[in-house]
């Protein structure tokens, strides 16, 4: 089945959801932002507008953030010569190059806590990422997550690239640009309900 008509499926599927919980216009908009993203990963050639990333970077340090350290930052690459530098020789260079903006999300060392919660970076971090997705698409942008943490060599090369201070560990890279009409993203229903488990105390 064509890409756009199971797109169009799903997006009336997830309306007719929405109205039947009776939803205000608002809760409506906003769930169907959720539920009608997807990671869209070929772009057209133009830039990004300065408000738009704004926008994006004020949703992202939106986000829930463990005592409320928030230990983001973002590096913004929104020029041809950034995004080449970050981009690099490798093999998937080429691809990385026709993104018109590129935005590292890091986890700043100096805003980390001691002991056992150290790690709870990783999820402040990821609620940030997840609402600049949400943001992206709300502004009828396409955006895809790429990894850079864990992964001891790509944070290693990413640190030198973009020559980052040492108390920046790239977390990940997010690809933003408005999407190419000719490579549809399809978001994907990925509800089910054997992933839930109500927990019921037996008497
Ligand atoms: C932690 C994380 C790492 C990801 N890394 C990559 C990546 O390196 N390259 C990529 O193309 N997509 C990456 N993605 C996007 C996933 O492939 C995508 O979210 C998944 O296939 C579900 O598709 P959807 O985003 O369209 O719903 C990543 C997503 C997450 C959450």
């Amino acid at each position: 089945m064509n890409i756009r008509i199971i797109s169009m499926m799903l997006v009336m599927m997830l309306t007719s959801l929405t109205s039947h919980a009776q939803l205000s216009t608002e809760a409506q908009a906003v769930i169907s932002n959720i539920m009608t993203r997807a990671s869209v990963r070929g772009f057209v050639e133009k830039p990004v507008e300065q408000d738009k990333i704004d926008i994006m970077l004020r949703a992202a340090m939106a986000a829930p953030t463990d005592k409320n350290m928030q230990p983001w930052h973002f590096i913004v690459l929104n020029t041809p010569d950034a995004i080449a530098q970050y981009a690099g020789e490798g093999r998937h260079a080429e691809r990385m190059k026709k993104t018109p903006l590129i935005i590292v999300v890091c986890a700043d060392t100096t805003r980390m806590q001691d002991g056992e919660v150290r790690n709870i970076w990783v999820q402040d971090i990821s609620a940030a990422t997840e609402n600049l997705l949400l943001a992206a698409h709300a502004l009828q942008l396409g955006a895809v997550w790429t990894t850079i943490y864990p992964l001891a060599q790509r944070i290693e090369g990413v640190q030198k690239k973009l020559n980052l201070p040492a108390n920046l560990i790239p977390m990940c890279a997010i690809r933003i640009g408005y999407p190419n009409p000719e490579r549809p993203a399809q978001p994907k229903d990925k509800w089910d309900e054997n992933k839930v488990t109500y927990f019921t105390v037996k008497k």
